[in-house]
């Protein structure tokens, strides 16, 4: 039922963890099945420098969690806010349809995570500084 990059995934998930002193935090729960993933994120010069993750969930959840990490390591904040379950669903070779709801917890986690991150870092308005 699950493509060879999910089993990859599921059996060796990438970047399991919480980071300490995290720069933002992104917490989401799945109202279809109760699963909960809480992604943690570093960042540095508008990167993200380190991410990491935990799921309380099923094969699908751990797989998509594991290759969303893998996927904005390194990525700007705007590029990493681009990645959306279609995306990663399409990276980890497609999902069974009616696992598709579990890819939402780890884009909409990675994306609560960074809103986290502006929230407490507010930019300077028009993005430049004075002198
Ligand atoms: Fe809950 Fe997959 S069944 S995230």
């Amino acid at each position: 039922m699950y493509s060879d990059k999910v089993m990859e995934h599921f059996t060796d998930p990438q970047n399991v963890g919480e980071i300490e002193n995290p720069d933002g935090v992104g917490q989401v729960g799945n109202p279809t099945c109760g699963d909960v993933m809480r992604i943690t994120i570093k960042v540095e010069d508008g990167h993200i420098a380190d991410i990491k993750f935990k799921t309380l969930g099923c094969a699908a959840a751990i797989a998509t969690s594991s290759i969303t990490t893998e996927m904005a390591k390194g990525k700007s904040l705007e590029e990493a806010m681009e990645i959306t379950r279609k995306r990663v669903a399409e990276e980890l070779g497609g999902l069974p349809p009616q696992k598709m709801h579990c890819s939402n917890l780890a884009a909409e986690g990675l994306h609560k995570a960074i809103e986290d991150y502006r929230a407490k870092h507010p930019q300077p308005a028009g993005g430049q500084t004075s002198d």
